[in-house]
């Protein structure tokens, strides 16, 4: 047994003496909860209008409460708030340091609220607050990917490179249709996030502990001035669900997913074995011990980072299940994987939007890649198609003369122009630059549809900005 802690908590009055060191280390959650210092500074504000608008604290003690929030707000702002041991979370501090300043009226501020109901409305405004930004920095990914993709163009100097299946080269494809790629994943993200906003925009300030107040408490009142779309319905669902945190960790986990994979063929292009791209010093490590270094750490980050931001997805759902109705202070497990998911997926963001705006293409090693002449044999299957073979005939033919030109009987230019149903005219579709113009599907790889693209992931890209 230690000491037991000097300073007593909000709720000592039951207690014949204060807590233990090691209940308040355990329990605390204000190490990480005093990100949610403003939130919570807000929703007291709201709370104490309320409690003035049903007529429980008079004018004067609403304003006098309202100053000392103010007071608090810039003490906190500026760094000058001193936390008390006794400081269990955020709202204890707030509260505690509120009454200080205002004594009596301070005391009432806790009226017909808990902690249960105040720190969930509080999460909730820091998502509406802190996702957007998120949103916003994804929007600046889509506006480098869009640059990089107008630049490397469409037309007859256009930069293409191999498309892969299996990670084996399969057809020749616009850098600028591998780039948009990604770009169209990430607004799925931003309509994900989005979409999970629209849950969290609800308030749960009014239902108490569990099942709201004998006080004539108004939440439609406390939900507008927080600006929530809408109050609770159920005070034992309000404190209790956090089904926004994680829709909002999966949007987040599904971000992380889409920017490890960006980082995976970035470790890949930056390689000597592919050298499609050249990162730049700023945005690329060296090695403490090979001298000749340059290494893609970002992008390695991005993919190794997705593992972390996926466990904060699953932990929260294992804390999450199995828990019974309504409050339990397992429910103080939901912030550390949201801030750190959050954390880590804006940095990962801002880092690799720098190193893929300011990294050189190297168009003429995915050009050479991509001009392999095997790369054609699809476009010659589909020369015999168009000429009247049956598909899978033609696939046999060409899949032949693949077969001899590695068997070492010639190139494959040579063994097609000698093939009685394909020729000169079929040879010439072997030839470098040809391969990736001949897509011409909307939405495929060729010059026509990947312009068309460009215009519309561009007006797209603007009306994810609008939103
Ligand atoms: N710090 C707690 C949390 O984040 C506040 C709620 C505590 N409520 C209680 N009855 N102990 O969930």
């Amino acid at each position: 047994m230690t000491e037991q802690h000097d300073s007593k908590t909000l709720w000592h009055g039951r207690f014949a003496g204060g807590p233990a060191d090691e209940l308040m280390a355990y329990t605390a959650s204000l190490p990480f909860d005093q990100r949610l210092w403003l939130d919570d500074i807000n929703c007291s504000r709201a709370h104490v209008k309320g409690l003035a608008h049903v007529n429980i604290l008079t004018n004067d003690e609403r304003d006098s409460v309202l100053a000392a929030l103010q007071t608090v707000e810039n003490e906190m702002s500026s760094g000058a708030f001193v936390y008390a041991p006794s400081d269990e979370d955020i709202h204890t501090a707030v509260e505690r340091r509120v009454t200080e300043i205002c004594g009596a009226p301070g005391a009432k501020l806790h009226t017909g609220r808990s902690r249960n109901d105040q720190s969930v409305t509080g999460l909730r405004l820091w998502c509406k607050r802190e996702v957007p930004k998120v949103i916003n920095r994804i929007i600046a990914m889509q506006e480098t990917l869009l640059a990089r993709a107008t630049e490397a163009g469409v037309g007859d100097d256009a930069v293409y490179l191999p498309g892969y299946t299996h990670v084996q080269r399969a057809q020749p494809v616009l850098l600028a249709h591998h780039l948009l790629a990604h770009g169209w994943a990430f607004g799925r993200d931003i309509d994900r996030l989005r979409d999970a906003l629209k849950r969290a925009d609800v308030s749960p300030l009014g239902a108490g502990a569990l099942a709201g107040s004998s006080l004539p408490l108004d939440p439609s009142f406390t939900a507008h001035e927080l600006g929530f779309a809408q109050p609770f319905e159920n005070s034992l669902d309000a404190v209790s669900d956090r089904d926004f945190v994680a829709e909002i960790l999966f949007g987040l986990s599904m971000v992380a997913i889409h920017l490890s994979r960006i980082g995976e063929e970035w470790v890949l292009w930056t390689s000597d074995e592919f050298g499609f791209a050249v990162l730049d010093d700023a945005y690329a490590t060296g090695s403490s011990m090979l001298p000749q270094k340059k290494n893609a750490d970002i992008a390695e980050l991005a993919r190794g980072k997705a593992g972390r931001v996926i466990g904060d997805l699953v932990g929260l759902l294992t804390t999450l299940k199995g828990l019974p109705l309504a409050y339990n202070r397992d429910l103080q497990e939901d912030k550390e994987p949201l801030f750190d998911a959050m954390d880590q997926v804006s940095l990962a963001l801002a880092a690799l939007n720098g190193m893929i705006a300011t990294a050189r293409f190297v168009p003429e090693r995915m050009k050479s890649a991509a001009d392999a002449p095997t790369m054609a044999a699809t476009d010659l299957a589909e020369f015999l198609v168009r000429a009247g073979t049956p598909f899978r005939d033609a696939h046999a033919i060409v899949g032949a003369l693949v077969r001899r030109t590695l068997a070492g009987e010639g190139s494959l230019v040579d063994l097609v122009t000698a093939e009685p149903t394909l020729g000169a005219e079929a040879a010439a579709l072997i030839a470098p630059g040809v391969g990736v113009t001949m897509r011409t599907t909307p939405g495929g790889a060729g010059p026509k549809p990947v312009a068309e693209q460009i215009k519309k992931f561009a007006t797209a890209v603007a009306n994810w900005k609008l939103l």
